[in-house]
């Protein structure tokens, strides 16, 4: 089983990239297992705190250095990807000589309720990913405009049209870390 480390770029309970990870769990259940990172006690980036690392922050770079790859979902504020995402790729990337990201294969999608899905946010983040040391899969992109009534109260993708795409997307990535990862 492929473990993913999975960081969804929003603290919100409702979250709609939340109910996105959780659909694309279900499509790739017994060939990934999706591990959820826990985003909301991380600190702003300071490098000060290395002197005694917050937990959270060794936690992730644990789940991070863990994993066989990692799935970063974001919604887009404001035409980029959140602050809390930032300070994840920051502390993974640090201290200097330890950065848990390198070489690991990673993928990234987003949802929005506009029309455009996270397209712009998902560009941003994909440059800072690429500078962190990932292997980013560069295509399929997947950029979701959410649409509530695709998806079952259980967390499946009612939609045909959509539930094909996203297991097309899944191979997609499942090729790329067998590709890349070690
Ligand atoms: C501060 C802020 C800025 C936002 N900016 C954008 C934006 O640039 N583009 C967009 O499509 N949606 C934008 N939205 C709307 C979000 O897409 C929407 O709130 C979405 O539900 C957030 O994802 P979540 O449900 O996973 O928290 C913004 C929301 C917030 C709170």
């Amino acid at each position: 089983m492929t473990k993913i480390a999975v960081l969804v770029g929003s603290l919100r309970r409702d979250s709609i990239n939340r109910k996105f990870a959780a659909a694309l769990e279900k499509l790739a259940a017994g060939r990934m297992e999706f591990v959820y990172a826990d985003l909301s006690g991380l600190p702003h980036y300071n490098d000060e705190l290395w002197d005694s690392p917050p937990e959270p922050v060794t936690q992730l770079k644990a789940l991070i250095e863990s994993a066989d790859a990692v799935l970063v979902l974001t919604p887009e504020y404001n035409r980029t990807y959140p602050g809390v995402l930032k300070d994840a790729i920051d502390w993974g990337s640090r201290p200097w000589g330890q950065n848990s990201w390198v070489g690991k294969p990673l993928a990234i999608t987003g949802t929005s309720p506009g029309a455009i899905g996270t397209a712009v946010g998902q560009h941003h983040l994909r440059t800072a990913m690429v500078a962190a040391g990932t292997a980013v899969m560069g295509q399929p992109e997947l950029y979701y405009a959410y649409k509530p009534e695709h998806f079952g109260d259980d967390g499946s993708v009612t939609d045909e049209g959509t539930r094909s795409f996203l297991e097309s997307w899944l191979n997609s990535f499942a090729g790329w870390v067998a590709q890349t990862g070690k």
